[in-house]
């Protein structure tokens, strides 16, 4: 993610110049899949945040909507981006806040886990019930791109505790809600140690999505594959092939969670495993599936296509508010001199801003953009 949040914080930054509050539109990463997949590990893999609850059994039973803000370009952060260096640990420049509670700030992600936890329970009760009803919360800090994740409960057949008869069913029509939004990526995430062919994330995500337009298949677990076995065929996709493919992953397992191992050590203890697996370190083709460092980066591919769609219309934005500008300062006339140079003088500021600004979008990244 860390590459294009230059570019999509410039970019955040003109429509800010030009008075557009809303943030760039886009797109949401959305998870579907079956019950502990490793769908919320997955989402913290790209984060690079340890902050959801995860664990076996139903544990994420209401959606959440995590938007994700960037206080840099907000102008809410003056630090350089050195301070920074260190993703893992809590940090004062970062903290995040629930709509359910507002105005208080957590600075500690493991007191953000626990209150997605207490709030989870307050509505579902803590006997695995589930609701549709989202969590909201919103992550601030100068190093995350201004994004949408949803984190969702897993796909199950068979009702228990509290849960409703009609649980699947109730959960189907939930994730449908989420991924049937055109907006939205679709992770749909398989553990590799179970059947692909009975993979209910890819059965639902081809009904949002019939063309795989906007789904990545996420394949989890690999390091839980039976010895002998790889999973060769669907990382190439020649077993059921998807659009945009999939990518192998390994999240930390039980094991890593109960031993508080940071997502920085789990990334390092992935990338271990795909170098010495004695199949996916031989194969070139398999190596470029493998690793939520290439997850990140082909949601940024998609990112980067959707920020390009964007241009011309940010474009045009600024053409028709120059042209409002040019208008109030003609309707003032050059007896108002004062408000007539204070304007001109917004006017220029805001030209250059965006001067600066487009043309390193433009030039700077222009390759990036092109491919
Ligand atoms: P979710 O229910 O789909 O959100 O899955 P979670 O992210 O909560 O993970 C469920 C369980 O599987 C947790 O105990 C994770 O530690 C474990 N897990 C997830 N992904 C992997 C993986 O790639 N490898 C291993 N060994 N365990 C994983
Ligand atoms: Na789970
Ligand atoms: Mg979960």
């Amino acid at each position: 993610m860390d590459q294009l949040i230059p570019i999509a914080s410039k970019l955040q930054d003109v429509l800010g110049a030009v008075g557009q509050n809303t943030q760039l539109d886009l797109p949401q990463i959305v998870v579907v899949g079956g019950q502990s997949s490793g769908k919320s590990s997955v989402l913290e893999g790209i984060v690079g945040r340890s902050f959801l609850p995860r664990g076996t059994g139903i544990v994420t039973r209401r959606p959440l909507v995590l938007q994700l803000y960037n206080t840099r370009a907000m102008g809410m952060s003056e630090d350089s981006e050195e301070s920074f260096e260190n993703i893992v640990g809590d940090s004062e420049a970062e903290w995040g806040e629930f709509l359910h509670m507002p105005g208080q700030k957590f600075h500690k992600f493991g007191e953000i886990r626990r209150e997605i936890v207490r709030e989870t329970d307050r509505l579902t009760g803590n006997n695995k019930g589930i609701s549709n009803n989202p969590i909201h919360l919103k992550i601030y800090s100068p190093r995350v791109l201004a994004l949408t994740l949803v984190d969702l409960p897993g796909m199950t057949k068979v009702p228990v505790g509290d849960q409703p008869e009609n649980i699947e069913e109730q959960i189907h029509e939930m994730l449908l809600q989420f991924i049937s939004n055109p907006n939205a990526i679709i992770l749909a995430v398989t553990a590799a140690n179970t059947d692909i062919a009975n993979s209910d994330a890819l059965q639902l995500a081809k009904a949002a999505d019939p063309y795989g337009n906007r789904t990545i298949g996420v394949l989890t677990k690999l390091d839980l594959m039976d010895p002998g076995t790889d999973a060769s065929e669907v990382l190439k996709n020649q077993l059921i092939p998807l659009k945009r493919g999939y990518i192998g992953v390994v999240n930390r397992g039980q094991k890593d969670i109960n031993a508080d191992l940071s997502i920085r050590e789990g990334l390092k203890k992935e990338e271990e495993f795909f170098k010495t697996h004695p199949v996916y370190s031989h194969d070139r083709t398999l190596r470029e599936k493998c690793g939520t460092g290439t997850l990140a980066k082909a949601l940024n591919t998609i990112l980067m296509h959707h920020i390009r769609e964007c241009l011309p219309e940010v474009k045009n934005r600024i053409s028709s508010m120059m042209g409002d500008v040019q208008q109030e300062m003609e309707a003032l006339g050059s007896s108002n001199q004062q408000s007539r140079s204070s304007l001109g003088g917004t006017l220029l500021g805001l030209l250059s801003k965006f001067a600066t600004n487009f043309a390193s979008i433009i030039d700077g990244r222009g390759g990036e953009l092109n491919n």
